[in-house]
This record gives structure tokens, sequence and C-alpha cells, in this order.
């Protein structure tokens, strides 16, 4: 993996130098670009890998207003031939009805398997395109443009693509690896604060998990962050996106360390769950809820201390962030214990009947732990009842 800077990008550069960070998969390795302005500009940062072909742009129907114009209008020169295609903004358009949707509209434009797909708009989106992408005609080409902070610093990166099932959420997938991704921090401008805070957990759990000296970055720079300032944005995402590359670089299809990335998940997808994953609870809301009680957990196990706790506790809540689940039962209504610990033995983290936990030691590292008794994380939801 590799950083760096775009010097020929002289009207960026005035006010924030666009970054540039390689996700190293040998054959399979590609860019993530990063800053200000790239969807204007995706002409010179993707030309090549979209220079006289078929493009597909898919996008979320609420990003579509804002920015599709910008993004065909620099791409439309370079294309043999340019279609675009919406998709209902919202998590129920990860179900298999879209996706059969989706790809008999793709299909209907008679793609040939050189057509490349762009996918513009959340993790939604990405996780959706990503997956028809996987899919068609065996396999197809495709660019993440993210338009989410989560998107920006976590669901554009790694390949991880799918739907969702009766049975569960991200059930059915692929990895699949983009091409390239262009993450324009411009395109946040018009995305609700509630979702900017919500992709900010997730920027959060990156500090948390490996990387101290980004958490205390984090600490001073929480306020630039979440007023959107361009430039804090961009370190913020760059320093995300080589955190995810590293480990996506070191183990690709989850066999071991990459799920670390799910510090705070397993208590965060209980809660989601709980919700029925309608909407009600975002997936960052739950997953900074999650990451605290992943803490109290640490403290409970002696990995983590009551102060590095209350140092996580209070930069969450800064960030308007729940850190209880009473501060989500506004929005879950009262649970259990009980009931959320059934829906984590559900989870698709459970291995060999185990709930896989990740286990914070201090601040900047985490462990995967299956040997934690569930007792332990019972415990942490039961002194919360109180
Ligand atoms: P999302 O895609 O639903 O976007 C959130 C909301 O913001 C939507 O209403 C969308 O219409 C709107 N929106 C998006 N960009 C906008 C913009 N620039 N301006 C205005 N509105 C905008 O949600 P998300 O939080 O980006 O992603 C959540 C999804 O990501 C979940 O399905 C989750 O499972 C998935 N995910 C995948 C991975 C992975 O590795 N593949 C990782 C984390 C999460
Ligand atoms: N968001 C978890 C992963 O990509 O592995």
């Amino acid at each position: 993996m590799t950083t760096s800077t775009d010097h020929q990008d002289s009207a960026a550069m005035a006010a924030t130098a666009v970054q540039c960070v390689t996700v190293d998969l040998g054959e399979r390795t590609y860019p993530i670009h990063i800053g200000p302005g790239l969807l204007r500009q995706a002409d010179h940062y993707i030309g090549p890998l979209v220079d006289g072909r078929h493009l597909v742009v898919i996008a979320d129907q609420a990003v579509a207003g804002s920015h599709m114009t910008t993004l065909t209008a620099s791409l439309s020169g370079l294309a043999a031939r340019l279609d675009t295609i919406t998709v209902a903004s919202g998590e129920a358009s990860k179900s298999i009805a879209c996706f059969g949707q989706v790809m008999e509209q793709v299909l209907a434009l008679n793609v040939d398997r050189k057509v490349m797909l762009i996918a513009l708009g959340g993790g939604v989106i990405g996780d959706l395109v990503g997956y028809v992408a996987a899919s068609l005609l065996r396999g197809v080409d495709f660019i993440q443009v993210p338009t989410t902070l989560l998107a920006q610093v976590d669901s554009s990166v790694g390949g991880k693509t799918g739907i969702n099932a009766r049975a569960g959420k991200n059930l059915i997938g692929a990895f699949h690896q983009p091409q390239a991704v262009l993450a324009d921090t411009d395109t946040l401008a018009t995305l609700p604060p509630r979702e900017i805070r919500a992709g900010y957990a997730e920027v959060a759990k990156y500090g948390l998990l490996g990387d101290a000296e980004f958490f205390d970055w984090l600490d001073t720079n929480q306020g630039r962050i979440l007023a959107l300032d361009n430039a804090a944005l961009t370190e913020t995402v760059a320093r995300c996106c080589l955190a995810k590359a590293r480990i996506v670089a070191e183990d690709e299809k989850e066999g071991g360390r990459r799920a670390l990335l799910n510090l705070g998940h397993t208590f965060g997808h209980a809660y989601e769950a709980e919700a029925n994953y309608d909407g009600s609870v975002l997936h960052g809301e739950a997953v900074a809820a999650g990451m605290v009680d992943a803490y109290r957990l640490g403290v409970r196990l002696g990995t983590a201390t009551q102060a590095e706790l209350e140092r996580v506790i209070d930069h969450l809540r800064r960030a308007g962030l729940p850190t209880t689940r009473a501060m989500l039962s506004n929005l879950l209504g009262e649970v259990s214990a009980e009931v959320l610990m059934r829906h984590m033995q559900k989870d698709k983290k459970v291995s060999d009947g185990a709930i896989v936990f990740i286990v914070p030691h201090g601040i900047g590292d985490a462990r995967v732990d299956r040997d934690v008794d569930p007792a332990q994380a019972k415990a942490v939801l039961e002194a919360q009842n109180t």
C-alpha cells in the first residue's frame, strides 16, 4: 500500500491536495483517489479505465439529483456509450428483487463483458452494484464512487459486495474488487448531518482498532471533520483507507485479521437486527454504541481500563453518537439483554457456534477472540439495565 499526492491537479491543490491510496492485491491492485472536486475531474482520475468503453452509471436516486450530471459530464467525452440507471434510496434496495431488476435493466442495454459499471452512492449502492458487477456475464469491471462518509472510509474499499436475504443481512454476496475508487469529499456537502455522524463512528473505529496516534489526531480534529473541512476530510478518508487497504491486502477474504474491522459490530448488529434493519437505527449509530460495549467488555476482561472506556465514550459523545443502549432506545424501544444475545447468536460472525468478539486492548489495538464467555457479554448488556 502506498499513498501519494497528485501534483497535476492544480485547481484542487490550491485548496486541498488530492491523495491516492493503493490497495495492493497483485493483478487486482487498484487506486483510491481522495479529495474535493473529483467528480468534476473524473476524466483525469479514471480516464484510462473508462476510455472507449460502454459505461453504465448506477446511482442512488437521492444522489443522482445532485451529483450524476457532474460525473457524466466529465466522462461522456471518453465513453463509447454512457447509460444511467437510478435505484431507490435505502437498505431495501439491497434485496434479491432489486438486484434482479438492476441486472435486467443492465442486460437490456445490450452490454458485453467490456462494460464498466459505476456505483454512485453510499454503501447500499456500492454493495448492490458491486454484486451486480460480480454476477453479470460471470463478472465485469466496476468503479466505486462513494458519496457517504461511511462508504468513503469503509464499504467502497476491500471488495465485499452483496445483498440481504430474509434470513439476514449481507448473506448473499461475493468478494469482487473494484478497478478504482473515486472518493470526492465535496459530495458529502449534501449528506444529512446524522449520516455524517454515523459515518464518523467507522472513522473512530480505525483509530481504536489499530492506530492510537490517529485516535489522538481525531480527538483534536473531530470538529473539523464533522464540519466537513475538506483538508481534514481528505486526511481522514486517506488514513482510514490506508488502514483498511493494509488489512485487506493481508487478509482479503476475512480468514483472520480482516475481522478486526468488525470492532463494535457484534454488539452493533444485535441493535440493528432488533430494529429489523429498517433504518431507524443507522449502522454507524449501532456501531458507536457497540464499540462502547466492546470497551465495557474489555474492562471486564482486563484488556482495557476504565479510563480508556471513558475516553472512548467522551469521544463518541462529542461526535453526537449514541454510547449506551438507553440512548438508542428512543429509536429501538426497550430491549432486554436476552433478546440482544439471541440476535448475536444468529449473526454471520458466529463461528462453529461461538460468537466472535473483537476485544479492545487499550486504545489502538484490538484482537479477534473466539473464546470470550458469552456470559461476560451478557453482563455488559445487563449492567446497562440498571
Ligand atoms: P446508504 O447507502 O443507505 O446512504 C445513506 C443515506 O444517505 C441514503 O438515504 C442515501 O440516499 C443518502 N445519500 C448518500 N449519499 C448522499 C449524498 N452525497 N447526499 C445526500 N444523500 C446521500 O448508507 P451507507 O451508510 O452509506 O451504507 C450502509 C450500507 O453499507 C449497509 O448496507 C451496510 O451493510 C453496507 N456496508 C458495507 C461494507 C462493505 O465492506 N461492503 C462495510 C460497511 C457497511
Ligand atoms: N467492513 C468490514 C470489512 O470490509 O471487512
